[in-house]
């Protein structure tokens, strides 16, 4: 059957068509985008599949380091670690080892909360290595389902037969997942909410400034309702890379802990170091009693202070729930190597050098309102969408990986092994991005 032409970008050499004399090492891209072999992948994938979130026409072959090769041979410096799933960037020599170690285990997928496994022990034991104090761990798929039995630990700590269930309190831009319990709380679009039905939800203000008239919400939200947990992003990640105002934070802490209520950190996205610290709440010196992690686990997980602890068995599980054997190898292998490689330090010391060329470019420019960021966790604000997108498909077409944020902030989230040379070739991609579009 005859596939219908997808549109393509054409893509030059980078100095010649930009008028940018800028020397690209990584980022190497020749020819249209889609090149043919992608086009037909995504022509498959939209004839058979629903379309989903893609934002452009990139299809991922192999990768190395921070480098991104699609299936026809371009090269992309990506600053997205899909979404921050990929924290030791690519072909990461210790991650390439444990996959070629479990690929000789043929029993490489288990039910893994029905039956034990070495690999579901040693991430354990390497994950409730960087949590706070007396936390247990649970594993599982996804993000949203971390986040679905944080909420599911809350609600069963305060169950009592014949009562009333109460209200979660959420924030105005957050995102928890898309499974029905977790997209009750979700906020971040419409789109991802018009026409599900919810849980009950007390929604507050996500405060970014400790000025904010909003700022004292909860203690009044508290005082005034029976709510079963307060649920929050410390960095609002799909919402927008919004930073929480460290006072927002502590009365959040507070609030929660005067009238006995679970305070549940969504650290899905900004987690695991992503911060330069391993969890973005160590930024503001509180701890979460519960709290989800995923992506650059590799797995989902929920952990959570012991007294929150099911106290029946069965109330969790899943049949692949820690039993994605390589998945789990693979997430204790992260873990291990940031330690080792002290990769908290390259993330604080890439971050302020990423945010730096970044501010400066913003400086000059029209359209840019905003850089912030914890770490390696940045988002830049545009004035419109439609700036952010502009921005966002030449910087592709130039072989710079990033992605959208809420309405209109683009995220900059390279992976945590990134060097000071591939921060500048981003850099100096971005600006020519920037010059081609606002
Ligand atoms: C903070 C946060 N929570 C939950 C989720 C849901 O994770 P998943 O897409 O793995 O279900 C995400 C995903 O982006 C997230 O950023």
């Amino acid at each position: 059957m005859k596939k219908a032409p997808l549109p393509r970008f054409q893509v030059q050499p980078l100095n010649s068509t930009f008028g940018q004399d800028i020397f690209v090492k990584y980022a190497k891209i020749s020819g249209e985008l889609p090149g043919p072999i992608a086009s037909d992948v995504i022509a498959t994938m939209k004839k058979n599949c629903y379309d989903s979130t893609f934002t452009y026409p990139l299809v991922i072959a192999s990768g190395s380091g921070c480098v991104v090769k699609d299936v026809d041979g371009n090269s992309f410096l990506d600053f997205t670690s899909n979404i921050g799933a990929c924290p030791l960037g690519y072909s990461h020599p210790d991650v390439i080892g444990v996959i070629a170690e479990m690929s000789r285990n043929g029993a490489h997928k288990i039910a893994g909360q029905d039956f034990y496994c070495k690999e579901h022990a040693d991430l354990a034991e390497q994950f409730v290595s960087v949590l706070p104090d007396g936390f247990k761990a649970f594993f599982i798929n996804s993000g949203a389902e971390a986040v679905e039995n944080a909420i599911k630990i809350a609600y069963r700590k305060g169950f009592a037969e014949g009562q009333p269930v109460l209200p979660g309190v959420s924030c105005t831009g957050a995102f928890h997942g898309r499974t029905l319990g977790a997209l009750s709380f979700t906020y971040s679009k419409p789109v991802q909410k018009a026409g599900f039905p919810e849980l009950a939800v007390l929604r507050i203000k996500f405060c970014t400034s400790d000025g904010d008239q909003e700022i004292d919400a909860i203690e009044k939200a508290l005082a005034g309702n029976k709510v079963a947990f307060v649920l929050t992003e410390i960095v609002q990640g799909e919402g927008g890379y919004n930073i929480a105002s460290q006072r927002f934070v502590q009365n959040l802490r507070d609030a929660t802990k005067k009238h006995g209520v679970p305070l549940i950190l969504d650290e899905v996205q900004s987690g695991m170091g992503r911060t330069g610290k391993w969890w973005a709440f160590e930024h503001y010196g509180v701890l979460p009693d519960i709290m989800s992690a995923a992506k650059a686990l590799q797995v989902g997980a929920t952990a959570y202070k012991s007294e929150y602890d099911p106290d029946q068995h069965g109330v969790l599980s899943s049949t692949w729930g820690g039993g994605s054997r390589i998945d789990l190898a693979v997430g204790a292998t992260v873990i291990e190597v940031i330690k080792r490689d002290r990769l908290l330090a390259n993330v604080l010391v890439m971050g302020e050098r990423l945010k730096k060329g970044l501010a400066d470019l913003a400086a000059g420019k029209k359209g840019i309102i905003d850089v912030r960021g914890l770490g390696l966790m940045i988002g830049i604000e545009f004035d419109t969408k439609e700036n952010r997108d502009a921005v966002l498909m030449q910087a592709f077409r130039r072989g710079l990986l990033l992605l959208p944020a809420g309405q209109k902030a683009m995220r900059v989230i390279p992976p945590l092994v990134i060097t000071a040379e591939e921060v500048d070739e981003g850099l100096e991609l971005m600006a020519t991005a920037a010059a081609a579009s606002l």
